[in-house]
């Protein structure tokens, strides 16, 4: 990460900014923040079926894919070094209950998944899954409905569940993202008592309830779910910064191994805080909305995509990121193949 500049600034016309801009490898040579494969975190959206590629609307070149064509996916980010997939179901409604009980079902999408991959791949690639209840529940809520509010220690309960089986299946990395109070050490609990102490848990712990999730919940199918509701009472308020670092505090001391900062783009000034207050992996994750906006600009010919798609997720990397969850993940990859041949 970067340090503060020393307080001698130079001066003009001894000082001359422009001279270590003047060619591209003296660009090369002071450059001081770099993009590289092994920064990126590829999100891909899962669906029943055979052979089924499904497009999602609001995200170009996303698509709901089918386990096999999962695995094929997988393929490819193990080819171009990509280090970890993370994996989203896009659930069939009939099976979405108030009570989310598919979510530790040891056969449901996201673990049939998990287990073909890690059957095909092994250990060439990190397999990151969500722990939240909303692709599971019939009111699209990340946790459990009582008397219309989600609460929060039944909904532990559910969540170490579910953590239990994506680790049995092999999952690599587990992620809460639904923000209930205690979920890391709940989580951290019952991973160790199943043996599963070497499994990682990569908090989301700074996640704000933004209007930039909204073509995610089109992918996964919560928006429907959803109805008009928001998860105000337990994402955090756009407004707050403070509250990020204690969010932080709270998941390392409960035994979190990396954090994350979400959305990104809009909250950089948090991913720079929490890596400055605790040097911990730290990771953001340029959200649907983010990607949207980009791509949409970029088909209407206003933005030039690839150049803007290294562009933000540099500015991740300059803001103190290890890492990016990214959808343009596999372009990116691609990018950086071709940039240095
Ligand atoms: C589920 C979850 C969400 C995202 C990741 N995990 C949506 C939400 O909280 O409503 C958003 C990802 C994105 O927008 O790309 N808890």
């Amino acid at each position: 990460m970067a340090t503060t500049p020393s307080t001698y600034l130079g001066r003009f016309p001894t000082t001359r900014m422009r001279r270590n801009r003047r060619f591209a490898w003296s660009r090369e040579l002071v450059r001081e923040n770099r993009l590289s494969v092994s920064d990126l975190i590829w999100p891909l959206f899962i669906r029943d079926g055979r052979g089924v590629r499904e497009p999602v609307a609001s995200m170009p070149q996303v698509d709901r894919l089918s386990v096999d064509l999962v695995v094929e996916a997988v393929a490819e980010a193990v080819e171009l070094g990509i280090p970890v997939v993370a994996l989203f179901p896009a659930t069939d409604p009939a099976k979405k209950t108030p009570g989310a009980e598919e979510a530790w079902n040891p056969e449901n999408l996201v673990c049939t998944a998990v287990r073909a991959i890690k059957e095909r791949f092994g250990q060439k690639i990190g397999v990151l899954c969500d722990v939240a209840l909303d692709p599971y529940t019939s009111h699209g809520h990340d946790g459990l409905l009582e008397n219309g509010y989600v609460v929060n220690d039944p909904t532990l309960d559910a969540l170490c569940k579910q953590a239990v089986v994506q680790a049995e299946a092999g999952c690599d990395i587990i992620a809460p993202s639904d923000m209930m109070d205690g979920r890391i050490g709940a989580v951290r609990n019952a991973l160790d008592e199943h043996n599963f102490e070497q499994v990682l848990i990569m908090s989301y712990a700074a996640k704000y309830a933004s209007a930039f999730y909204g073509p995610f919940r089109d992918a996964v199918g919560s928006a429907a779910s959803l109805g008009g509701g928001d998860k105000k009472t337990y994402q955090m308020d756009p407004g707050n910064g403070d509250e990020a670092l204690r969010e932080v505090a709270l998941d390392l001391d409960e035994g979190a191994d990396m954090v994350m900062v979400k959305p990104g783009m809009p909250y950089l000034d948090l991913v720079w805080r929490v890596k400055a207050a605790f040097g911990v992996p730290t990771f953001a994750y340029q959200v649907s909305g983010e990607y949207a906006m980009l791509c949409a600009a970029a088909q209407r010919g206003w933005l030039d995509h690839d150049r803007v798609m290294l562009e933000s997720l540099l500015g991740f990397k300059r803001a103190g990121a290890d890492g990016v969850l990214t959808y343009f993940a596999r372009d990116a990859a691609r990018a950086l193949a071709t940039q240095g041949k």
